[in-house]
């Protein structure tokens, strides 16, 4: 069945970036000049994706107002000229009616909010994108993974791999097939081992293409990882169910939930702009 739905959990508490998210979700800290969520849209739009789901939780009405037609500022910059702004604001948004919204309640943790999209999703395949995870690519990552579905159908997850010390941050891979393959068969997946006890280096990345069944695992709420509800206990149970991979997919992930990560992000996406990258690099090189 053709993917047609995202879900986008952006209910967290982004305690990392706290104040900056006091008042506002992280998924709307811009690197360069646009917000983490838009560039997970973008990425689901070159996928195919048609309808676009957001789990929120404080600070909706910025999401909201920043898929939303902005009447006063289009009339201002149509009146100015600005035909460049007036795309910038414009060209990428959603069509009228193609995206929902629904409040997590309590942030109990990823799986919960992917639950918490069911009666939108319905009964078909769908995407999941976690906007701080924000990856540069050729082909987007989703795109990527479709490419696979449409071959395996299933549950696909994206994959890439990891300093064995940094296990402990991931849900790891535990592979059925040879280490080393770009297309990794899933036997078992471990949230977060030590090192010594990961079962691969192959890490769990934010982008998702699941099957609805898993909303029945995910309805028993049991508390995994840190008191939450983990979508990766669930991810666990489906294993067997249907085809279940991995895809180490082409192009550099930055983890935008960390500050590291972000900055690292905000470096190289400006240092791939034209407009941007000759004023940036002596400052960079004067650094080093
Ligand atoms: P994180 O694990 O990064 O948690 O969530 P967080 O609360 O956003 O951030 P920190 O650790 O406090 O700084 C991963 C993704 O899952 C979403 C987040 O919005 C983020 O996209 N999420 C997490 C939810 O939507 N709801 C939750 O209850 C938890």
């Amino acid at each position: 069945m053709k993917l047609r739905k995202a879900v986008f959990p952006v209910g967290g508490l982004g305690t990392r970036f706290l104040p900056a998210t006091k008042a506002m979700p992280k998924e709307m800290l811009p690197v360069v000049d646009k917000p983490l969520i838009q560039y997970a849209v973008e990425e689901a739009q070159e996928a195919g994706i048609e309808e676009f789901i957001f789990v929120t939780g404080r600070g909706k009405v910025a999401i909201e107002n920043h898929f939303d037609h902005s009447y006063e500022l289009h009339a201002i910059l149509e009146g100015r000229g600005k035909t460049a702004e007036l795309q910038a604001i414009s060209e990428w948004m959603p069509p009228a009616g193609s995206v929902t919204y629904v409040r997590q309640g309590e942030p109990l943790g990823l799986g919960h909010a992917v639950w918490c999209a069911r009666k939108i999703v319905g009964d078909e395949p769908f995407a999941v994108l976690l906007a701080d995870d924000l990856i540069l690519a050729e082909t987007g990552c989703l795109k990527q993974m479709v490419a696979l579905y449409e071959r395996t159908g299933g549950n696909i997850v994206a994959s890439m791999d990891v300093a064995r010390e940094e296990t402990k941050r991931y849900g790891i891979i535990d592979p059925k097939s040879l280490p080393e393959d770009a297309i990794i068969e899933v036997g078992g997946l471990v949230e977060k081992p030590r090192p010594e006890e990961a079962p691969s280096t192959a890490a769990v990345v934010g982008r998702y293409i699941l099957q609805p069944s898993v909303f029945e695992h995910l309805s028993q709420f049991e508390r995994g990882a840190g008191g939450e509800i983990q979508l990766t206990d669930a991810l666990v149970k489906m294993i067997g169910e249907a085809p279940f991979h991995g895809l180490r997919f082409a192009g550099e992930r930055f983890d935008c939930g960390d500050k590291v990560g972000f900055l690292k992000a905000t470096i190289a996406f400006a240092m791939r702009r034209d407009d941007l990258a000759a004023g940036l690099r002596p400052y960079l090189q004067s650094l080093i």
